[in-house]
C-alpha cells in the first residue's frame, strides 16, 4: 500500500461514522480504550465541537483510492486520526495535553500512526505546550513500544485502576516533553 495514497486534514462532521466505527472496534474487542459501551454520533459530534472550540490539535488519515464500477472515480476512507485533549480541568494544566491515537486494524504497522503523531506534535510545539501524556493500558505492550519509540518515558504504573472484560488493568503513564 502506497503511503502516497494518504492525507492528513482536521475532522468534519462526514467523518465521524468512520471515526465511531474505528472507536467502537477498540472499544468492544481491546482494552486499549477503557471505554466499555459503544459510541453513537452524538457523542462523536459533541467531541468534534468540544475540539473545535478549544481549538485541540487534531487530524484524521484520509485514504483515497480508485473506485466506482467503472473506475474513474476516487473513494476515500478515513482511517484513523489523532487529537490533543485537556488532561486535567485546573488552569495549571493549561499547557499540559493527553493524547488519543486510532488507527483502523487493517492499517497499522504501515507508519501512519507514526506520521500523524509527528503532525500533531509539530502542532503542539507552535501552540506552546509543554507536554503531553499519553495514558497506556499495559497489556497492550506494542502500544507502550509505539510511544517509547517516538520519545515518551515511562513515568509510572497505576496498577489496577481499570476494570474491563472481567479483569483488573493497569495503566503506563507515558511523557513527553515537547
Ligand atoms: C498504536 C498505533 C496507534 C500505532 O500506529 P501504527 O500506524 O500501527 O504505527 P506505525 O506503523 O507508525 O509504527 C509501528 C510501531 O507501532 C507499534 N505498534 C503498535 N501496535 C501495532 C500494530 N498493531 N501493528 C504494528 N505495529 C504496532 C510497534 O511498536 C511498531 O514498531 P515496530 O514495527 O518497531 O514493532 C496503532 O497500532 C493503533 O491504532 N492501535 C489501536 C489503538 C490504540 O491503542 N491507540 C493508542 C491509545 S493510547
Amino acid at each position: 500500500m502506497s503511503l502516497n495514497s494518504f492525507s492528513f486534514r482536521p475532522p468534519v462532521t462526514e467523518d465521524l461514522p468512520a471515526l465511531a466505527d474505528i472507536f467502537n472496534h477498540e472499544i468492544t474487542t481491546s482494552t486499549r480504550t477503557f471505554r466499555a459501551h459503544p459510541v453513537d454520533l452524538a457523542n462523536r459530534q459533541a467531541w468534534l465541537e468540544d475540539i473545535q472550540k478549544e481549538q485541540y490539535p487534531c487530524l484524521v488519515i484520509v485514504h483515497s483510492r480508485e473506485g466506482g464500477t467503472n473506475g474513474e472515480s476516487q473513494l476515500f476512507n478515513i482511517v484513523g486520526w489523532c487529537n490533543l485533549s485537556r488532561y486535567r480541568t485546573q488552569e495549571a494544566y493549561n499547557a499540559t495535553a493527553e493524547i488519543s491515537l486510532y488507527i483502523h486494524q487493517n492499517f497499522r504497522g504501515l507508519g501512519l500512526g507514526s506520521q500523524i503523531f509527528e503532525l500533531i506534535l509539530a502542532e503542539a510545539r507552535i501552540r506552546g505546550y509543554r507536554t503531553i501524556l499519553a495514558m497506556v493500558a499495559m497489556e497492550n505492550t506494542l502500544n507502550a513500544r509505539f510511544w517509547e519509540k517516538h520519545g515518551f518515558q515511562q513515568r509510572g504504573i497505576l496498577r489496577d485502576v481499570g476494570m474491563k472484560f472481567d479483569r483488573w488493568l493497569d495503566i503506563g503513564v507515558y511523557q513527553l516533553m515537547v
